[in-house]
């Protein structure tokens, strides 16, 4: 896959329409998948923007007896410095907002680690990358944007053909996470995040993005010539990948 100057192909759409859509498409990628006896790989976001995806799913095993029995998942990143059970890092979330809601095996979830020592962070990668690899890759990566463009943590500087890795955060994601952690002094500087190209290898991507924080960025992930000053450029040379948007957002 080379870098690509295609268009982003774009959906728009109501934050609820949003989250019904990309649940539909799971459901059917994993009730496809059950038949054939295989497990569904899905990567997963964390932040605002994907809850209402995590809440869609809830309600169909609930209601319409969707299995996540044949499910495996990959988080995108997690902040270095904080244990698990911390409020902010993003296992904790996963397990609130998703996992434990849909009763979802431990040992099917892989998010980084952020208690890592830091001897040990290059090989914690390579063996995500590895684990990634073993589970027959990523079937469907689900993203949000950062207001700087990153996706994941893969922030301005990122290369098309980066891999899961340690990364310092952008000041933008770090005020941007100072609230939820009551001060920027609180927001660990450090981060663990697949990479722009492991994230490139999912074969299907869907972005989603929604409110006019986000205007700016998507306006430029459209636009700009590709390039690691806004990775999400990146992604326009996926073959499979469509943007799922809010008219704030697109600016309509
Ligand atoms: C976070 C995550 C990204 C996420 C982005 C946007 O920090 N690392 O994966 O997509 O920033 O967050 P939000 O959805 O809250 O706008």
């Amino acid at each position: 896959m080379t870098t690509s100057t295609a268009p982003l192909p774009i959906q728009a759409c109501s934050p609820a329409e949003a989250a019904r859509e990309v649940a539909r498409e799971i459901a059917v990628l994993i009730r496809e998948r059950r038949a054939a006896g295989r497990m569904a790989v899905l990567c997963l976001p964390t932040g605002r923007t994907p809850l209402g995806v995590y809440d869609e799913l809830v309600r169909m095993q609930r209601d319409e007896a969707l299995d996540f029995a044949n499910v495996t998942t990959f988080n995108l990143d997690e902040f270095l410095g904080l244990p698990p059970e911390h409020p902010q890092s993003f296992r904790r979330y996963m397990r609130e907002r998703f996992f434990a809601r849909i009763g979802l095996e431990p040992t099917h979830t892989w998010i980084p680690s952020g208690d890592v020592a830091p001897a040990q962070i290059a090989a914690h990668c390579a063996e995500y990358e590895r684990e990634i690899a073993d589970a027959g890759g990523l079937d469907y990566a689900l993203l949000g944007i950062g207001r700087n463009g990153h996706i994941g943590f893969n922030e301005p500087g990122s290369a098309r053909d980066s891999r899961t890795r340690e990364v310092r955060l952008h000041e933008v994601t770090r005020a941007d996470a100072a609230r939820a952690f009551g001060g920027l002094e609180f927001v660990p500087e450090r981060a663990i995040t697949m990479g722009v190209a492991t994230i490139l290898g999912a074969r299907r991507v869907r972005v989603l993005a929604f409110g006019a924080d986000k205007r700016e960025i998507l306006r430029r992930t459209s636009e700009d010539t590709p390039g690691p000053q806004v990775p999400a450029t990146f992604l326009r040379g996926h073959p499979d990948v469509r943007l799922l948007a809010d008219g704030a957002a697109l600016g309509r």
